[in-house]
């Protein structure tokens, strides 16, 4: 991580302003040290990554937790087995996340459960010849998906601002992003309204909160293929989150995307 890094988090503990302990101003890269927010509270920089999780998460969530780092190697060619199973091609779905982009100027966008990293490198594929304005931040509570799309970047040679972090308590400054991605996860999410409560709070106002995951469109649902994909993986069977959108949300589009597979929910702050 490095200095600019820090100007988009803040204390989980606190919410103060952070800043990089015992340190000459960095602008290389700092690989292990600490950070320390304006009270004191201290946090560790592990592998380049800073870790900001606060409070300790439930065991329902460890659980999860446990099941991402555990298939963090194979994640990708586990979900590859979804293309042909939905008749999809989901890396390139991934790149319909272009129709939010504004079309010039600089953007600070943040995939919240980055896993793997997919979805910026399909951004990537959309937008290399002008990377250069966007401002990327990943954030997820696995260190071993961390992991997986921190090479995958490095190799992509993708500048992204990787935070271990969790979804009920979201260590970024409020109103920061001007796009808030989510893809997969908040049908498992223990408490579904902090969620998107915090992933409103870190949006501008005027901002773009994405919101994608399983659950099949309601003429899907009725049909014989909707069924069997319902009882092979019973995660289809959602529905959107609507009653836990956050009251201050505007403009709240539900469409369905992936073949009709998974709900797409769009809001405004
Ligand atoms: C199904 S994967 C989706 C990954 C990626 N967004 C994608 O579209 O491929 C769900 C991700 O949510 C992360 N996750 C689960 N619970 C979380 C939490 N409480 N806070 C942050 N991330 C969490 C997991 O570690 C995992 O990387
Ligand atoms: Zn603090």
């Amino acid at each position: 991580m490095n200095e600019p890094h820090l100007v988009a988090l803040r204390c989980p503990k606190c919410g103060k302003r952070l800043s990089l302990a015992n340190s000459f101003s960095a602008t290389r890269e700092i690989e292990t040290g600490e950070i320390v927010c304006e009270k004191g509270h201290m946090w560790p920089i592990i592998d380049s990554i800073p870790s900001l999780v606060y409070p300790s998460i439930t065991n329902d969530d460890a659980k999860w937790i446990a099941e991402y780092d555990e298939m963090a190697d194979n994640y990708d060619d586990l979900v590859k087995q979804y293309d042909e199973w939905l008749g999809i091609d989901m890396m390139k779905e991934r790149e319909n996340i272009s129709q939010f982009i504004p079309i010039e100027g600089p953007v600070r966008i943040i995939d919240v459960s980055i896993g793997t990293g997919s979805n910026f490198i399909a951004l990537y594929n959309q937008f290399r010849n002008e990377i250069g304005r966007f401002n990327l931040h990943g954030m997820d509570l696995s260190t071993k998906m961390l992991r997986v799309s921190k090479t995958k970047f490095f190799e992509t040679k993708l500048s992204v601002n990787l935070t271990h972090g969790s979804v009920y308590n979201l260590p970024y400054q409020t109103s920061f992003f001007d796009i808030v991605i989510h893809s997969g996860g908040i049908n498992t999410f223990s408490d579904i309204q902090k969620s998107l409560n915090e992933m409103l709070r870190i949006t501008k106002s005027g901002g773009l909160i994405i919101v994608i995951d399983e659950g099949l469109s309601p003429k899907k649902r009725m049909s014989e293929e909707g069924k069997a994909i319902m009882k092979a993986n019973t995660l289809f069977s959602a529905t959107p989150p609507l009653q836990n959108i956050p009251d201050q949300a505007r403009d709240v589009e539900v469409t369905y995307v992936m073949n009709e597979t998974f709900y797409q929910v769009v809001f405004r702050k």
